[in-house]
C-alpha cells in the first residue's frame, strides 16, 4: 500500500506524559563500582518520553506539537520550560507545581553505545483528568499517550472517542496512540482503547515473548479492543528492526537501518516512535512505510548527539 499523495488539512500532535531533566554522562567504558572516574562529557537536557516524542516531532517539521504533562515551575529547571518554548512544542496545556521536576541519571558507554538510566521520581503529582478539562479536542488531529496513569489517560481517550463520534467528516478524527514501555501488565488497558500500540521489547518479554513476531501477534490476539476496529501494533526490536501488525491482521517485519558508530542511543525508542507518527499522520504512509521512516529517523539520532540535527 502507498501513500496516497492527498493532501488534507493537518491539525496538531499532541504527546501526553513526562518532561523531566536528563542529565547525561558520556563514558569510555562502564564504571567499576565504587570508583571514581573522569567521563568524556557531561550535559543536560530535557528528557522524558512523550517530552522528547514532542522535540523530533518538532524537528521533523509536524505542523503543530504540543506536550501536556505536569511540569516543574522551580525557577532552578526554568530550562525545560524555555526549552520547549525555543523548539515551538506548545505547553499551555499544562499543570505545573512547585517541586522539582524528575530527574535522570544517564551513562552513554561510548565502548558499547548502551545507555543505562537510573530515574528519580519522588512523588512528583501526576497528570490528573482535572487537569484536562480546558482542552479544546477540535485542534488535534494525533494524540499519543505515554503508558501511565491509567485511569486518567482513559477517561481522556473516552472524551476523544465521544469527539470523534459527533464528527461530521471521520478523516477529521484524532488518531490515539499508546507508547507500552513500562513493565506493567494494567497498561494493557490502554493498548485495548488505542488506534495505534508501540509496544516496548522490554514490555513484550515480559510477557513471555521473546521473539519480535511472536510479540505483535501475542498481543494481537490477545486485546479485546472497546472499539469496533483492532488497533494497529508496531514492536520495534533493538538493532534487528520492528515488527507490525496492522489492524486487519497483516503481519510485516521491517528491517531496521544499520548504524556504523552508536553515539548516542537515549530517547531512540521515543525518536523511533514520533518518526512513525510523523509518516502516518504528516505523511499519509502505509503502516510498514511509516516504520522504515521510523528507523531512519532514530537511526540518525543513533549517530548524532541529543535531537538537534534530526531530520
Ligand atoms: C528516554 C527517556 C529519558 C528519560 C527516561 C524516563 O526514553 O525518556 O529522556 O530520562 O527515558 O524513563
Amino acid at each position: 500500500m502507498h501513500s496516497t499523495g492527498v493532501t488534507k488539512p493537518r491539525r496538531r500532535i499532541m504527546c501526553v506524559g513526562m518532561c523531566v531533566l536528563d542529565i547525561i554522562h558520556v563514558v569510555q567504558e562502564y564504571p567499576i563500582e565504587d570508583t571514581d572516574k573522569r567521563c568524556l562529557s557531561g550535559y543536560w537536557q530535557r528528557g522524558g518520553n512523550a517530552s522528547n516524542n514532542c522535540t523530533v516531532l518538532q524537528q521533523l517539521g509536524a505542523t503543530a506539537v504540543e506536550f501536556l504533562g505536569m511540569l516543574s515551575a522551580s525557577p532552578a529547571f526554568g530550562f525545560l520550560y524555555e526549552d520547549c518554548k525555543k523548539r515551538n512544542i506548545h505547553i499551555e496545556n499544562c499543570p505545573s507545581t512547585d517541586m522539582d521536576p524528575p530527574f535522570s541519571s544517564v551513562i552513554l558507554n561510548k565502548a558499547t553505545g548502551s545507555r543505562t538510566i537510573i530515574h528519580s521520581n519522588p512523588g512528583f503529582p501526576p497528570l490528573e483528568y482535572t487537569h484536562l478539562s480546558r482542552i479544546d479536542l477540535s485542534i488535534y488531529g494525533w494524540i499519543h499517550f505515554e503508558g501511565r496513569n491509567n485511569e486518567s489517560v482513559l477517561k481522556l481517550i473516552r472524551d476523544i472517542r465521544a469527539h470523534n463520534k459527533q464528527l461530521k467528516n471521520p478523516d477529521d478524527r484524532i488518531r490515539i496512540s499508546v507508547d507500552l514501555e513500562k513493565m506493567k501488565e494494567e497498561l494493557l488497558e490502554l493498548g485495548e482503547a488505542a488506534d495505534f500500540i508501540f509496544l516496548g521489547k522490554d514490555f513484550a518479554e515480559h510477557m513471555g515473548w521473546q521473539q519480535p513476531d511472536v510479540a505483535v501477534m501475542g498481543l494481537y490476539n490477545k486485546l479485546k479492543p472497546q472499539q469496533d476496529t483492532k488497533p494497529v501494533i508496531i514492536c520495534p526490536w533493538g538493532a534487528v528492526g520492528a515488527s507490525c501488525v496492522d489492524s486487519e491482521g497483516n503481519y510485516t517485519f521491517v528491517p531496521s537501518t544499520p548504524v556504523s558508530e552508536i553515539v548516542d542511543s537515549l530517547g531512540a525508542g521515543d525518536t523511533f516512535c514520533a518518526g512513525v507518527i510523523f509518516a502516518l499522520y504528516e505523511l499519509e504512509l502505509s503502516v510498514p512505510e511509516a516504520v522504515l521512516f521510523g528507523h531512519g529517523v532514530a537511526g540518525y539520532k543513533l549517530a548524532h548527539r541529543g535531537y538537534d540535527d534530526i531530520k
